[in-house]
Formats: C-alpha cells, sequence, structure tokens
C-alpha cells in the first residue's frame, strides 16, 4: 500500500450511495485517515443498507449525515455549507442512480441536493451492474459529467456481484486513493507549464523473462512497481514518457506509452528504438544472463535426461544507453541493489556504467524492498571531480520515491537550462 503525503490536511466529503461496494468505500476512509485526510460522509438511504452508520462514524472520527431535513444536521450544518466545506468531494460507489440524478440535477435526498449545491471539484467512482453501466442512458450522462468537469476512476472490468462478468466493479479504494492524490498533485502543479513538458523520458520497468524452452523460462522478483512510479510520476510532471517493461501485475501508468516486452535482447531493442530521449531511468531486473540455444520443443525428461543449461551474458541496457554518443539521453539514471556495502558498490557502478545518477537501495534480507511498496534510497551523482555525491533520502514508499525521483529531475534540467 502506498503513502500520499499530499493528502495530508485535506477535506473530502464522501458520498456512499446504495451499492455492494459500499464496504469498500470503508477500507477507502480508513486509508484516507491515515493519510491525514479528514473524511466527513453522507450516507444515502441505499447506502445505509449495504454499510452501517456506525461503522462510517467509527471509521470517519465524524458524524455521519444521511437526512436532508433533519433540524438538527440543519442547525449544525446546513446542506450548502456541507457541500462546500471540502476540497474535493468524491461519489463512491457512484450507482447508475445517482449519476443520472447529478447528471439531470435533480435534488431528492441529502447527497443529490449537496452534489447540485456544491462548488467543488468532483470524483465519481461508478459501480454497478455491466448491463447498466453499458446503457445508453448510463452513457450518456457520464459523458454530460465528465464534460462538466467531473473526474471519474473506473468502474473496472472482473466478476461482478450480481454473478455476472462485465465493466462494473467499483475501483478498488487503493485506485480510489491515487486518483484522489492525483487530483490534489495537480491542484498542486497549477496550470501552468509542467516542469518536464517538452521532455522525452524512457524508463525501463520489471523483471526480463528468458526462456528455457517454449514452456519454461528464468526469471526474478521484480515487480516493476518503483519503475512504474518512476514513470508515471516523470508522465505527470509533463515528460512523454516511455515505459519498456517486463511482464508485471502492476497497472498502465496513465498518460504514459507502453511497450511489453519479455527478454532482455527484446528490451535493448526496444530501448534502442526509442531514442532520442532526454532522460533514461533504467529501473528493470534485466537478467544478466540468457540460455544460450534455447530448445524449439519442449524438453523431456524421459529423452532429455536433466539438461545442463549454458548461459550467456546480457546486454547491460543501462551502460548501452549511457555511452557517449548522439543519441545519449542528457541524464541517464541507474539502479544499484545491494544487499552490502550499498555505497560502496554504488558508486563503482556509476562509474563501471557511464550513467549520471545511481539511485542505491538496500535489497539484503529483510528489507522487503522487492515485492514490497517501500524503499530507502541514496542518490549518487556523478561530479566532475570523480567523487560521487551523496543524497539519503528517508524510508518512502515507492510511489513517493518515483515523485521525488521527477522532481529531482526536473530539478537538474531546470538548473541545466531552458527546455529544447
Ligand atoms: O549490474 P547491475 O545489474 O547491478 O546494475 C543495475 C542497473 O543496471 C539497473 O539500473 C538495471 O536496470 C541496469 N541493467 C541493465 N541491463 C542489464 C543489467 C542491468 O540495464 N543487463
Amino acid at each position: 500500500m502506498s503513502d500520499f503525503p499530499i493528502l495530508d490536511g485535506k477535506r473530502l466529503l464522501l458520498v456512499i450511495s446504495g451499492g455492494i461496494a459500499a464496504y469498500k468505500s470503508l477500507v477507502l476512509i480508513r486509508r484516507l485517515r491515515e493519510q491525514g485526510a479528514a473524511v466527513r460522509v453522507i450516507l444515502t438511504e441505499a447506502g445505509a443498507r449495504f454499510v452501517t452508520p456506525l461503522s462510517v462514524a467509527a471509521l470517519s472520527e465524524d458524524k455521519v449525515y444521511q437526512e436532508l431535513f433533519s433540524l438538527t444536521d440543519e442547525s449544525e450544518m446546513g446542506h450548502i455549507r456541507l457541500s462546500r466545506a471540502a476540497d474535493l468531494v468524491v461519489v463512491a460507489p457512484a450507482t447508475a442512480d445517482l449519476l443520472a440524478k447529478m447528471a439531470a440535477g435533480l435534488a431528492d435526498d441529502l447527497a443529490s441536493t449537496a452534489l447540485l449545491a456544491t462548488d467543488k471539484p468532483v470524483l465519481v467512482a461508478p459501480a454497478m451492474n455491466g448491463a447498466m453501466w453499458e446503457h445508453p442512458a448510463t452513457q450518456t450522462n457520464i459523458g454530460i459529467l465528465t464534460g462538466r468537469g467531473v473526474r471519474r476512476i473506473g468502474p473496472n472490468a472482473g466478476e461482478l456481484a450480481c454473478g455476472e462478468t462485465g465493466t462494473g466493479r467499483m475501483a478498488e479504494p487503493e485506485e480510489i486513493l491515487a486518483a484522489i492524490a492525483a487530483f490534489f498533485d495537480d491542484v498542486a502543479l497549477g496550470s501552468g507549464p509542467l516542469p518536464l513538458s517538452g521532455r522525452r523520458a524512457l524508463v525501463t520497468s520489471g523483471p526480463t523473462v528468458e526462456p528455457i524452452d517454449p514452456v519454461r523460462y528464468i526469471t526474478n522478483r521484480s515487480s516493476g512497481r518503483q519503475g512504474h512510479a518512476i514513470a508515471r510520476a516523470l508522465a505527470r510532471l509533463g515528460a512523454q514518457t516511455i515505459l519498456v517493461s517486463g511482464p508485471t501485475a502492476e497497472p498502465d501508468p496513465p498518460g504514459v506509452q507502453m511497450i511489453r516486452i519479455e527478454t532482455a535482447m527484446q528490451m535493448l531493442a526496444a530501448c534502442q528504438g526509442s531514442l532520442p530521449a532526454d532522460i533514461a531511468v533504467c529501473a528493470a531486473a534485466v537478467a544478466d544472463w540468457r540460455v544460450k540455444g534455447v530448445a524449439g520443443q519442449k524438453l523431456k525428461k524421459d529423452k532429455d535426461g536433466t539438461p545442463l543449461l549454458e548461459l550467456v551474458e546480457n546486454p547491460d541496457i543501462l551502460a548501452t544507453l549511457s555511452r557517449p554518443g548522439s543519441t545519449r539521453p542528457a541524464l541517464v539514471v541507474g539502479f544499484a541493489a545491494e544487499t552490502q556495502h550499498i555505497l560502496e558498490h554504488a558508486s563503482s557502478k556509476l562509474a563501471r556504467k557511464g550513467c549520471d545518477w545511481i539511485v542505491a537501495n538496500d535489497v539484503g534480507t529483510g528489507t522487503a524492498t522487492f515485492g514490497g511498496d517501500r524503499n530507502t534510497v541514496h542518490i549518487l551523482r556523478a561530479t566532475p571531480g570523480g567523487e560521487a555525491s551523496v543524497e539519503d533520502w528517508p524510508e518512502l514508499s515507492k510511489v513517493s520515491v518515483g515523485e521525488r525521483l521527477a522532481v529531482a529531475i526536473a530539478e537538474h534540467f531546470a538548473a541545466a537550462g531552458p527546455r529544447p
């Protein structure tokens, strides 16, 4: 699970309408509270059939708003004030019915009235049966709402509560959380030109997969989480970003051009084909070796016996991209995953590979960096004098490491001179 420091101190009004996915909104409230956000909840009558006001109140640590004509509520906080005393209004789950009301401007309960009265941005997380989602009425309503500037996250495809399969599952709490953070990031970035606009970035991520025969392969434990987070963060700062990735379970980062590969040789070809670039960040865990003479047919135990695998060294993509030449990116960043003597090994890697920066991290036993969500890194920068400068970063989520690295890259280019 990721951390989103930007959410600290933000005020959210969460509208929970009546769908089975309402239980996921309880997780969302807890996650938002963990990030330091204040969450005030409007629970519709149908919503209260799926989650209890008591659970909502306990998790949000606030009173739950349900009735439009409750005198007590009106004296404490009228629905107009309620709808405006937030930085962002989130509707999760957003049922087909509530979306229709929002599109039509109906106001017949507290949720729809607050949504009509609000002057704040709105994010909806639709959740419904697949046929309801695909119905032209719902699609028209969503079109109207997005045309008015309402943001949307999901719905996702998959198995639905009704037993059918289709598009209609509410986005997961973690995805909604990321969408909320992305909204606040956009606000923080303002409407001026983005710091990396006009720059091209190339990022490698994930493992590579080296076949032995048509069914077997050699790979590693890289999740791709860090590389994907970097690509996402560079794109958010305006860089035209290409992500060359081995197979991962990570969702495609928004606004990033994906090139999916399996082997190191394919990754190298994809990277070289993506040049020129201003920035290259090699976060992939590239297999050092591939199998020599991959078998064309599945190796058989009885026929082939125990095979002896002969390995050949893979090309070093980072070192290749770092080689001086007309297509060398102006800034090449590599990673060094080390289990001991981190800084020593990382600075010799910086020199050996010829890159400009190394992001060094400890992947020793007990660190859970591989496959985990958090990372403690040190940034080594090559200096003209030969001695690398070192910056230690605190333990951060991989998302935050990506964001901080993208900001450091933007600062580097800002210091280096004007945009091309
Ligand atoms: O040599 P080592 O694998 O420790 O170096 C790690 C760095 O080099 C990472 O940035 C990784 O993406 C990159 N690398 C590469 N091609 C390889 C091996 C490593 O780009 N064949």
